[in-house]
């Protein structure tokens, strides 16, 4: 069942490149610079007038959409929140018409996922939902929606749902964005670019050894920071959220930027700080950021892309991934993250697949 896998966790970051082809599959339309997405036929014609959109979810999917937030508003300019589906159902949120919700769930039977949908359609909002469980509570509940097509995922730490739901994101960003500004050119630089994805997954893959070296000098960690800027910042909070779960090491995450608003007390020769620090616009600043965690003696573990010098020269681990553009760089960056908390738990002799005190669905609150 785990395909030649010691774990199903490992199996599952290995089908991602499959995984995302099966997600884009028919979805994409090369000749018009856009997305068509079958479960968002009948919502169609209301997409075109939203004005705002709220997206709701628990754990890694709440951070899928946080991702999902940057890229609707970059390319729609529909201004987006992101909120904790606990948080939403209990807090008489204002839904004005032209709200949209989307709720995002993996297993599509989360308690707290499912009443945030319920509460957002009693309220009067269209709720769509983005699920891998096909015919799961949620996706039956919604006005429409879009599957992963991710299949089953079994660890219990989320791991190609992740990518998955990041990918469905960018299709209803694109999607969202040539029904207003977005223009053809751009559609189909992005389309290209969501094509080429699976190979680059593919060569990510290829880090596995060399990140299964660097978790032998960092599994004896107890707390470890994740920092990342714009759309690498929630692929900072799920890195450490991977880390937890399986590895049971304290992790944060953080805004590359807010560091030096508190956590930089923590730093010392004991904290490791993975940095995700593509080359982009934004690299120069994230450099001055290690360059504060260096000089208190923090180790830094860099996850950057070709030509990030100066970063070798400061870092004490560099994990190079392809490039691809800055939207997408989340499903990329990502990935060596899972390796590193996959690899730290089997060091330190933990259940990876079945981590102690969770379950694979929260059906209760
Ligand atoms: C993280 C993880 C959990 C789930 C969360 C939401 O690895 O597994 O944080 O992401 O419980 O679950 P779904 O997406 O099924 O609603």
């Amino acid at each position: 069942a785990k395909g030649g896998f010691p774990h199903f966790m490992l199996k599952e970051i290995f089908e991602q490149p499959e995984v995302l082809r099966n997600t884009m599959r028919g979805r994409l339309l090369t000749a018009e610079g856009n997305a068509k997405l079958a479960g968002l036929d009948t919502n169609i014609k209301e997409l075109r007038n939203i004005n705002r959109i709220i997206i709701t979810a628990c754990g890694t999917s709440y951070y899928a959409g946080m991702v999902g937030e940057y890229m609707i508003e970059d390319l729609a300019g529909v201004p987006v929140e992101v909120e904790y589906a606990s948080e939403f159902r209990y807090r008489n949120p204002i839904i004005k018409p032209g709200t949209l919700v989307i709720a995002i769930s993996q297993s599509g039977e989360t308690a707290d996922t499912l009443a945030a949908l319920r509460e957002a359609q009693q309220k009067g909002a269209t709720a769509l939902a983005i699920c891998n469980g096909v015919g799961s509570t949620i996706a039956r509940t919604s006005d429409g929606g879009v599957y992963l097509h991710a299949g089953p995922e079994i660890g219990v730490a989320s791991t190609k749902a992740f990518t998955s739901q990041v990918t469905v994101l960018a299709m209803i960003a694109l999607l969202l964005g040539r029904q207003r500004r977005l223009s053809f050119e751009t559609g189909a630089d992005i389309v290209k670019d969501l094509l080429e994805l699976p190979d680059l997954v593919t060569e990510t893959l290829k880090l596995s050894d060399s990140i299964a070296e660097i978790a032998k000098t960092l599994c004896k960690a107890n707390n470890f920071l994740y920092l990342g800027r714009h759309f690498c910042y929630p692929v900072a909070m799920e890195g450490a959220l991977k880390l937890k779960e399986i590895s049971y090491i304290h992790a944060e995450g953080y805004p590359a930027a807010e560091m030096k608003h508190g956590p930089i007390a923590l730093i010392d020769e004991n904290m490791p700080v993975v940095v995700i620090a593509p080359k982009d616009s934004l690299f120069d600043k994230i450099i001055s950021n290690i360059r504060e965690i260096k000089a208190r003696g923090g180790k830094v573990i860099a996850v950057t892309t070709e030509d990030c010098h100066p970063l070798d020269e400061i870092a004490d681990h560099i994990i190079t991934v392809p490039k691809t553009r800055p939207m997408l760089m989340p499903i990329l960056a990502c990935i060596p993250l899972q390796l590193l908390a996959y690899h730290i738990a089997v060091l330190r002799g933990n259940d990876v697949d079945q981590p102690r005190n969770l379950a694979k669905s929260v059906t209760v609150e």
